[in-house]
């Protein structure tokens, strides 16, 4: 199993390195290799959402936001401090007024149901927070960043 993933992996490593280099030598540089989006492994075949320069900036932001609250949440549990790792999850990460006026300005349905559905958890984790089990918090929290994942894995800018 473990070798065979590796001969995969390494398999794969030349194919797309022979793509890139040709690719290169067709196009007359890097540029078209790694700005293209075709061929090899600087293809990125996520969706773009072809948000504007300025709303780029801002979430990105939002997401770095994200991923402090993130952190926050995790050092808050291991303080035992639950009911402030409640906050931090309903205000950063739940359903709220803010949250969902962020998620609602990016013209993609898929992305905005994704979106919908992670603060929905990020309610879900606040609520499991609350009742101080380390556990299911954990389960909970789990979960919330599966949407991260998902959703990266899905979207680009
Ligand atoms: C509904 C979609 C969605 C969800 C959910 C989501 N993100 Fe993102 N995030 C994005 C997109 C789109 C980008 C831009 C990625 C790109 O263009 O390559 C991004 C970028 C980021 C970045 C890069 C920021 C930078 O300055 O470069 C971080 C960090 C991040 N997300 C953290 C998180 C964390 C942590 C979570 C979960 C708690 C999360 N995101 C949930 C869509 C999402």
């Amino acid at each position: 199993m473990f070798r065979k993933s590796v001969l995969v992996l390494i398999f794969t490593a030349l194919v797309s390195g022979m793509a890139m280099a040709e690719g290169m030598m067709k196009h007359g540089g890097m540029k078209h290799g790694m700005m293209g989006g075709k061929g090899g492994s600087s293809e990125d075949s996520r969706i773009s959402l072809n948000l504007p320069p300025m709303m780029k900036q801002h979430q990105l932001a939002n997401m770095r936001a994200h991923l402090d609250a993130v952190r926050q949440i995790v050092s808050s549990i291991a303080e035992d401090d639950f009911n402030g790792a409640s906050e931090i999850a309903a205000q950063q990460l739940g359903s709220n007024k803010r949250m969902m006026k962020m998620c609602n300005m990016i013209e993609n349905e898929a992305f905005k149901g994704m979106g919908l559905a992670f603060h929905k958890s990020g309610d879900d984790l606040a609520k499991t927070l609350k009742t101080g089990n380390l556990k299911e918090s954990l389960r909970a929290l789990n979960n919330t960043m599966n949407y991260c994942v998902s959703c990266h894995a899905t979207f680009r800018q």
